[in-house]
């Protein structure tokens, strides 16, 4: 009756317990060196596998979650624009909001850390499984707005079900083409009523809106559902990019 190990493993593979099968020789020498009893021995069992899938779903959440890049807030100096709001953020970063299905807008000059924040907070959202969308605003209105008709739904499904919709860095270019103020709108209006987060970086301050969006009653209706339930985080200060290029300036000239 007992199973030789190349067919418990055949069984766990069929099984699809891969966590069980990664740590199953060490779980056997453990439970005899420690003489474990078996109820313990099968707990430990039990936990590789949910350590493996809990794992694989962050994993597969990252891959879909349109996220170039694993960032945090371990490496942003908040000493170096001080006049941002600390507290704001790392209460963001509690993904509190999320829960609420409140939004939250982050607005200030380039280079101040608008997009890395908003980084790192999408990528705290993954980490505690929930489902992320992110994208650059322009291309990424640009690119449902062009999607042929039969295909839209499909395309936008993905922003709509998402727990976190994060619009990074909207209005970049200074007109919203008509189709992808209508994108917008869709996407404010379905997320509000299922009461979806959504999280927005941007240069350009609310009052200008209109102007980007080229519409009085579609700003109207779009910043009327954003706004409902929202935290607005100002950004001030001068551009890391700057301080960057001068480093990197320093650097080039002490080479010579
Ligand atoms: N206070 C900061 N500490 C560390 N890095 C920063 C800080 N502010 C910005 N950066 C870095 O500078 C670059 C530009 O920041 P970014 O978040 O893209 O600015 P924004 O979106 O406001 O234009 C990024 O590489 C970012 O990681
Ligand atoms: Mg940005």
């Amino acid at each position: 009756m007992t199973m030789s190990m190349p067919e418990v493993e055949r069984a766990l593979r069929q099984l699809r317990l891969s966590g069980v099968r990664a740590t199953l020789e060490t779980r056997i020498l453990e439970s005899q060196a420690s003489n474990l009893n078996f109820l313990e021995t099968f707990s430990l069992i039990l936990q590789d596998e949910l350590d493996r899938r809990q794992s694989s779903l962050i994993d597969r959440l990252y891959r879909t979650s349109g996220l170039d890049e694993r960032t945090s807030l371990e490496e942003f100096d908040w000493g170096y624009n001080p006049q941002i709001p600390k507290r704001l953020c790392f209460e963001l970063h509690t993904l509190k909001f999320i829960n609420e299905g409140s939004n939250a807008i982050l607005i200030g000059p380039p280079g101040t850390g608008k997009s890395h924040v908003a980084k790192a907070i999408a990528y705290a959202a993954v980490r505690q499984g929930w489902r992320v969308a992110y994208g650059e605003a322009d291309e990424l209105l640009d690119r449902l707005a062009f999607t042929i008709n039969t295909e839209r739904r499909s395309a936008i499904k993905p922003y709509l079900d998402a727990d976190l919709l994060v619009l990074d860095d909207l209005f970049l270019a200074r007109q919203l083409p008509t189709q992808s103020a209508d994108s917008m709108q869709t996407l404010l209006h379905q997320r509000y009523k299922s009461r979806r987060s959504i999280l927005i970086t941007s240069n350009r301050i609310l009052e200008d809106w209109k102007t980007f969006i080229g519409d009085a009653a579609l700003t109207s209706a779009i910043l009327d559902r954003l706004l409902h339930r929202s935290v607005m985080v100002e950004f001030r200060g001068k551009s890391y990019r700057l301080k960057e290029a001068a480093a990197r300036l320093v650097m080039g000239s002490t080479k010579e």
